[in-house]
């Protein structure tokens, strides 16, 4: 029974019996609940190194597809669950916090993003995977920053597209593939907030440092990045290439396995515009702590649940998405 507080505040947070073994009752639970742990590169470093599976939303959404395991906990934010259940709709899909939400997902409420794609019949819609349930239900196909760019250069010359909801990775991804798009004004707040001068500063203080930056920043950062990518296509550049330095312009939680697999490298995170801080963090995904994780594999909550109607017709522009990239092996 999932107490009334718990079920307000939307995850659970009793204490650890003292003198537990943490990690090792949590890879117990999962091994007798035949639970699957994902995390998103962006989560705190304990909960990556937890994790049985760690990814980009690209890779996280073909685990899901394909796990055999009963149970996922995703370690990440709201939508990824969603996509999970609607790719899953039988297995139980528990996020540690429903408050881990995303401010792309939210920049774009289904309902105007729906009249937006009324008012322009005969365009296929493709919707950035940072988007709820309700937003992909209205899409042709999803993408992630991983494939954008071979979906939409996949779709005819001929077809009008409407691109949702970030106006960055739109831009981005029209300019890469000359195709003219109509673009949602939405943002990351994470990714719209580095600073042009505080990158450059950094240049100068790192003159041999390569800059890779993701592709929901803005073009004023970009033009400054020796390297634009998803996390995962950020991480390969960082440990193949031959530099010794890199200046990382996305959310910090991505250092922690570039650390891992390039240890002799150095890498510098970005900061944001606003504040003093070195590091520009998604606050949403460092709602998953450990004592979340920990409570959320024990009571089996909070599950992600999407109602039958809205999972049907949103699955279709996943389904898309998975099978394109199958085929061009991404
Ligand atoms: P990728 O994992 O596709 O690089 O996206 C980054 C992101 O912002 C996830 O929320
Ligand atoms: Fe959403 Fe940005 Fe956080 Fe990714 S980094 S989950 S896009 S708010």
């Amino acid at each position: 029974m999932i107490g009334k507080k718990w079920l307000e505040q939307g995850f659970i947070d009793e204490p650890i019996p003292e003198r537990t073994d943490v990690k090792a009752e949590i890879r117990r639970m999962c091994k007798e609940k035949n639970a699957l742990i994902m995390a998103h590169y962006y989560t705190e470093g304990v909960i990556q190194e937890l994790a049985d599976f760690v990814g980009d939303s690209l890779a996280l959404a073909q685990k899901a597809a394909t796990t055999e395991a009963d149970i996922i906990v995703m370690c990440g934010v709201h939508f990824m669950g969603e996509t999970n259940k609607i790719l899953c709709p039988e297995k139980t899909i528990l996020v540690p916090d429903l408050n881990a939400s995303c401010s792309l997902a939210e920049s774009c409420p289904a309902d105007e993003f729906e009249k937006f794609v009324k008012a322009h019949p005969n365009h296929t819609v493709v919707s950035y995977v940072n988007t709820t349930a309700a937003t992909k239900a209205v899409t042709d196909v999803v993408v992630t920053s991983s494939n954008a760019k071979q979906i939409v250069e996949s779709l005819p010359k001929e077809t009008p597209i409407i691109f949702g909801p970030d106006r960055n990775l739109g831009h981005y991804i029209s300019e890469q593939t000359g195709r003219e798009m109509l673009l949602w004004d939405g943002a990351c707040e994470v990714h719209d907030r580095f600073s042009v001068e505080k990158i450059q500063q950094l240049k100068r203080e790192h003159p041999a440092a390569k800059v890779l930056a993701h592709p929901e920043c803005p073009p004023t950062i970009l033009c400054l990045a020796d390297k634009v990518g998803s996390t995962s296509a950020l991480l390969k550049y960082s440990v193949e290439n031959d530099a010794q330095e890199f200046i990382v312009v996305t959310e910090s939680g991505i250092l922690v396995e570039m650390q891992r697999l390039a240890p002799q490298k150095t890498f510098i995170p970005a900061p944001p515009n606003d504040s003093d801080s070195p590091c520009n963090e998604c606050e949403y995904m460092k709602y998953i702590t450990l004592r979340k994780l920990y409570n959320c594999l024990k009571y089996e909550w909070p599950a992600i649940e999407v109602e039958p109607e809205m999972a049907k017709k949103a699955v279709k522009s996943i389904h898309r998405m998975l099978d394109i990239s199958n085929r061009l092996g991404l």
